[in-house]
């Protein structure tokens, strides 16, 4: 609106379409229109174009109706006004008006009126909108020559021949060396790599791997399971670091050979599986269970509830996965593997003293009072730097220490689990 205000040539302009249309539906109103006014809600305008359609003597209340019809919601006021040309918001009082007539508004939008669209005693009663006349929808006679419909929107440009989506660009390769400790029973050990292309390989050491065994030499044995860093099964020695395989990403740095050793200072099984039945039976012997000492009686017969702050104490011990990464790293392992427990065997025999539900402390800690099994820590911290799920081995090894020495005590468990089994909690 404010914009017709204030360009007058759009407003004359937009009058002539008007006027155009008021013509055309007075010689045919079952010819739909296209109207630019009808896109234009809430509009008035006052121009020269209205008040001559306004001052057409002839008027009738079907053409008044055709007009509004493709003027919904808008507002005009001609200089018909002295005829009685005027429209509010869908009703038209045009000069059907001057004899009283009133057209309800209009939910359509060009073409016939529909029949008793014109108020009673209105175009009616100016003997031009009878029911069953022009406002049913018959086309009223006329001599006005139709306007020529719009010219169609030109169509799109049609695609250019033979052109179609530029082709994916194809990656250059970049072969990365992998250099894999390899050993079968009765041959030499030796090492053998391989190139990998690293845009055709998952971001892991694992991904390479599996990618080398599928593609290149199947008789690569190593062990993975979950590929997660949660089973511990993939622990091999990567460019100088215990690790597991599956969460150790590869270098990118393509002129940088990746070198995968075994698990260090364990016997070999094959390739790049270590030997972990010594492992596992110092594991078993600082036996890795709930140990209470009654339990005939308890059997069945209550849950072991802990406390919060119980439960927090095992924060940091539980999570091992016995990868045996740190046991590995650790020097005097290497030395003393037939002796020295080592971190991994050791965090996890703290894990159960330290249990505030496990009854069986002093016997743990008798077990531990050798010069061999625990006091070849020297706390060197070799376990802690390497131990792929951060936990800290060598604090567990000095808690030990300080509980076996008297330094530290084993706090009374905060929920009596007793007293739950004798029903008296
Ligand atoms: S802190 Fe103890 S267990 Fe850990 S690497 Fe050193 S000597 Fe081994
Ligand atoms: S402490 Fe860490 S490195 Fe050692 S066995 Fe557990 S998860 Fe593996
Ligand atoms: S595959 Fe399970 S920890 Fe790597």
């Amino acid at each position: 609106m404010n914009l017709l205000r204030r360009q007058p040539r759009l407003l004359s302009k937009r009058s002539t379409w008007l006027l155009r249309d008021y013509l055309v539906a007075n010689g045919d109103v079952s010819k739909p229109v296209s109207n630019p006014a009808a896109s234009m809600s809430s509009l008035s305008i006052s121009g020269p174009a209205l008040a001559a359609a306004a001052s057409v003597s002839a008027v009738s209340a079907v053409s008044a109706v055709s007009l509004v019809s493709r003027c919904t919601h808008s507002s005009f006021q001609g200089g018909g006004q002295g005829t009685g040309g005027r429209a509010r918001r869908g009703s038209v009082t045009g000069g059907a008006a001057a004899a009283g007539g009133n057209a309800a508004r209009r939910q359509y939008s060009g073409g016939p009126a529909p029949a008793g669209s014109a108020k009673p005693g209105g175009a009616a009663a100016a003997g031009s909108a009878k029911p069953g006349g022009a406002s049913t929808g018959k086309p009223a006679s006329g001599n006005a020559p139709a306007a020529p419909p719009p010219p169609p929107p030109p169509p799109p440009p049609p695609p250019a021949a033979g052109k179609s989506a530029p082709p994916m660009k194809a990656k250059k390769p970049r072969m990365k060396t992998f250099e894999i400790y390899r050993w079968k029973p009765g041959d030499q050990p030796q090492t053998q790599t391989y190139s990998v292309d690293l845009e055709q390989c998952g971001a892991m050491v694992l991904d390479a791997l599996i990618k080398i065994k599928t593609e290149l030499d199947p008789t690569l044995t190593f062990r993975r399971s979950c590929r997660e860093g949660i089973c511990g099964s993939c622990a091999m020695n990567i460019n100088g670091t215990n690790t597991l395989a599956c969460v150790s990403s590869i270098d990118q740095n393509e002129s940088k050979c990746c070198r995968i050793y075994p698990l260090p200072h364990l016997y070999v099984v094959r390739d790049l599986v270590p030997d972990m039945s010594q492992f596992y039976d110092q594991y078993r012997s600082i036996q890795p269970w709930l140990q209470r000492k009654d339990l005939k009686r308890e059997a069945g017969s209550a849950q072991y509830l802990q406390s919060v702050d119980d439960r927090l104490v095992l924060d940091g011990l539980y999570e091992c996965i016995l990868c045996a990464c740190c046991q590995t790293a650790c020097p005097s392992y290497w030395w003393n593997s037939n002796k020295y427990l080592g971190p991994a065997v050791l965090m996890q025999a703290y894990r159960w003293v330290i249990d505030s539900r496990d009854e069986a402390t002093e016997q743990r800690l008798d077990f531990l009072k050798d010069p061999w099994k625990l006091y070849r820590c020297h706390s060197i911290m070799n376990c802690t730097n390497t131990c792929p799920k951060h936990l800290n081995p060598a604090r567990a090894i000095i808690q030990l220490k300080q509980l076996l020495v008297g330094l530290k005590k084993k706090g009374k468990p905060q929920i009596k689990t007793d007293a739950l089994f004798a029903g008296k909690a």
